[in-house]
């Protein structure tokens, strides 16, 4: 047991109190972030007259050498050790005798370990960040291919009027933008740097707090010491962030395990992104599809366990904050791997669009159009949907489509049915007629499409 406050204690600290106290197995993940803040540190600690020009150079030479010893494997992080500050602390006294203990003047593991968790999120944001321009750049890429790839709109799972593939993946398109937005203002809302609050009252050494937050390249100090050492907004902001972006993945996953099914077959994941089952031969699983959809659970319990684990915390630092690390550690890693394999899935699959265009032909997707035909021609909305609604029941007994019933069936139907209703209902005027901006029509997409295309370049 390697811990760093033994002094005001006469017995040892109880082998399962010290196992259930200790977060090393977990909070190791953040040794270079706490390598970082204790280098900034120590640089500021010495620009302040707190500690001489050498004595910085020893702590960080000791640092470096520490960090490049943990990223070689020569030296190993072992749970000898409470947590990764008594760790990193212990083995640079080790290293460098007794300078090293001078390392953690003016700074508690309080504010040590809100910095920690701040950069670690921090960096995290900005990987997550570039999986999903990946994936808007992929779907982008698939918007831009299929502006005339018809397919059925539904609402409640029935067909309901004609788009495009395109305009579909656009749908998800302003999601992951939306997504995306999120990371960074969140990213712009925590960019405060907590180091310098102490245990929780700031500290009576003279620290230049501002010099701090720039060597870690935050945008400033954060400007109350208990808040410093408490907040953990930015990781609930996140979570939620994630979780958000959880579920467009999960319901997109879904959309594509029905489009992959027998029944509708619009799209065939490719085999790399399939499994197979141990006993029907036939089998074609779109697992990747339902572990995403399935995974969307874990991200939002730790959303949930954060949020409850916060919600009772008195000011300033208690220990239930070192419960915000393994669910988050878990949903950041849920989180990239589900991101990277979704669009891996999505870019290799093959869409069948001549099943998805004949599919929006039939069901009657073409309807409402039928409707606004006869309101064209001077009949009542209302009446027009009473029409329409007696077509539909014609072609439903005789088994047939509104384009294969002849115009003498119209005409009995309505006598204001013209040659001209056939090119009115096709599939290409129901899309191409809704040019509105948001809308499916070739015209409206090209314009979102322009749009987009900038978007992604000001990414760049
Ligand atoms: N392992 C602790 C955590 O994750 C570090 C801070 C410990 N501070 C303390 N006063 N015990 O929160």
């Amino acid at each position: 047991m390697a811990q760093l406050w033994g002094g005001r204690f006469t017995k040892e600290t109880d082998q399962l109190v010290y196992n259930f106290n200790a977060s090393i197995s977990f909070d190791q993940k953040f040794y270079r972030q706490d390598i970082r803040g204790s280098i900034a540190h120590v640089t500021m600690l010495a620009a302040s007259g707190i500690l001489t020009e050498d004595e910085k150079e020893q702590i960080i030479d000791g640092l470096n050498g520490i960090l490049n010893d943990v990223e070689t494997g020569k030296l190993e992080i072992t749970d000898k050790y409470e947590d990764i500050h008594s760790f990193v602390e212990a083995n640079l006294i080790d290293r460098i005798g007794d300078v090293g203990k001078k390392l953690h003047t003016g700074r508690s593991r309080n504010d040590q370990v809100a910095l920690d968790m701040k950069l670690y999120t921090r960096d995290e944001l900005i990987e997550v960040k570039k999986l999903i321009i990946t994936l808007i750049k992929e779907l982008h890429k698939l918007m831009k291919e299929n502006i005339d790839t018809y397919m059925p709109g539904f609402t409640h799972l029935q067909k309901a009027q004609p788009v495009t593939f395109a305009h579909h993946i656009g749908a998800y398109m302003e999601m992951f933008k939306r997504d995306l937005s999120r990371i960074n203002d969140i990213y712009e809302r925590m960019n405060y740097c907590p180091l310098g609050a102490g245990a929780l009252a700031g500290t009576t050494y003279p620290l230049d707090r501002e010099l701090t937050a720039s060597l870690l390249d935050f945008k400033g100090p954060t400007l109350n010491s208990m808040d410093s050492v408490s907040d953990r907004d930015y990781v609930i902001e996140m979570l939620s962030a994630f979780a958000t972006i959880m579920m467009h993945l999960s319901r997109f996953s879904e959309e594509i395990i029905i489009w992959n099914s027998n029944e509708y077959q619009f799209v065939e994941l490719d085999d790399a992104y399939s499994t197979g089952s141990s006993i029907m031969p036939q089998k074609k699983n779109p697992d990747i599809a339902e572990l995403v959809r399935g995974k969307t659970g874990r991200v939002y319990g730790a959303l949930t366990s954060i949020l409850t684990t916060m919600k009772g915390i008195p000011l300033a630092y208690n220990k239930d904050m070192q419960e915000d690390k393994e669910l988050t550690f878990d949903a950041i890693d849920t989180v990239k791997g589900c991101l990277a394999l979704f669009t891996g899935m999505i870019s290799t699959m093959k869409l069948n669009k001549v099943n998805m265009e004949k599919s929006a032909m039939n069901g009657f997707t073409n309807a409402t159009d039928a409707a606004d035909y006869l309101v064209n021609h001077g009949v009542p909305f209302r009446d027009a949907h009473g029409i329409v609604g007696q077509l539909v029941l014609y072609c439903i007994d005789k088994n047939i489509s509104l384009l294969d019933m002849s115009i003498d069936e119209y005409k009995s139907i309505s006598p204001v049915f013209e040659d001209d209703i056939y090119d009115a209902i096709s599939l290409k005027t129901c899309v191409e007629k809704r040019n509105t901006i948001g809308a499916p029509g070739y015209e409206a997409i090209n314009k979102v499409i322009a749009i987009n295309e900038e978007f992604i370049k000001s990414l760049e």
